[in-house]
């Protein structure tokens, strides 16, 4: 086998919950994941010397070892040896620290696909502690669940069983940012909020969309407005516009909203298309 070709998609984060500060400075979560149909395309193709390069479409995404990907080689490469490079090809359609986990899902896509090209035979499980290294959103990408909970630091996974397809609206405003800068200006609220993870997976089962989006939520929100205050003016524009209660996904800046079917949802994103230059029609992978 000399080459590979991966989808890698995106997620939302439906609810996410913070559950207070780690001794090793990162936060508990307890967050429902769900993955979409929207890839960056992925090909792996085998070298005979030991590089690792990185080639990608947009100019911004780093070419060493500040891609994830390229971390995931370069760690399988060295804990196994490996004789071989790598050429990783990735045509990017998921805007990058945009709280999709583009980069993450590129970073365990690259794993699962080396452990074929490379011949390791890896497990499931091992393959999951090495994406646990790169990223708390890696491990997410290496099952094949749809919907998953997210609990620690959102990287031990649990599957969740939902057999339910959502169309979602999904604005990417032009603005990057990073989760350390918001989980930075993330404040604990002294009276908790509760997690509603349990409330909107029945939601999912036996609800409408209006339910399920009211109980949308996500514990990141007041830091993301603070870092990025007019995040806040546009969230609450594509409210008033479409009609919707809609959600940042992970660390923002994406927001979305659960949508009752791909008409009403391509209708919404012919509206928000002339204030907004990244509206996309996506739903449940
Ligand atoms: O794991 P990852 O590199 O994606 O995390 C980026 C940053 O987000 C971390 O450096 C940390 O500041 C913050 N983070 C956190 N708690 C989590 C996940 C991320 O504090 N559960």
């Amino acid at each position: 086998m000399k080459s590979i070709c991966l989808r890698s998609p995106a997620k939302l984060n439906l609810s996410l919950h913070v559950a207070g500060k780690r001794p090793d400075g990162y936060h508990n979560l307890s967050t429902l994941f769900e993955k979409i149909n929207f890839f960056d395309d992925i090909r792996l193709t085998l070298r005979k010397d030991k590089r690792i390069r990185i080639f990608c479409n947009w100019p911004g995404v780093p070419k060493g070892p500040k891609n994830l990907a390229y971390k995931a080689a370069q760690v399988l490469q060295k804990d196994f040896q490996v004789s071989n490079g790598v050429d990783i090809h990735i045509k990017k359609r998921i805007p990058i620290a945009a709280g999709l986990a583009g980069g993450s899902s590129n970073a365990a896509t690259t794993l699962l696909g080396l452990n074929r090209l490379w011949r390791l035979n890896l497990t499931e499980k091992r393959l999951v502690s090495y994406a646990k290294q790169i990223g708390s959103d890696v491990p997410l990408f290496i099952y094949k669940y749809i919907w998953c909970l997210g609990a620690e630091r959102g990287d031990r996974i649990k599957s969740v069983n939902l057999s339910k397809k959502t169309w979602h609206i999904l604005i990417i405003p032009g603005i990057k940012v990073y989760s350390n800068e918001v989980f930075r200006a993330f404040k604990m609220k002294l009276t908790k909020r509760k997690d509603n993870v349990n409330i909107l997976t029945r939601a999912l089962r036996e609800g409408t969309c209006e339910k399920v989006g009211g109980l949308l939520s996500n514990d990141l929100e007041a830091a993301i407005v603070r870092v990025h205050p007019l995040l806040l003016r546009i969230k609450n524009n594509i409210e008033y516009i479409t009609g919707l209660k809609v959600c940042f996904s992970g660390s923002g800046p994406s927001i979305f909203g659960v949508v009752k079917s791909e008409k009403e949802a391509k209708r919404m994103q012919s509206i928000l298309s002339d204030r907004y230059k990244q509206v996309f029609v996506v739903r449940t992978l």
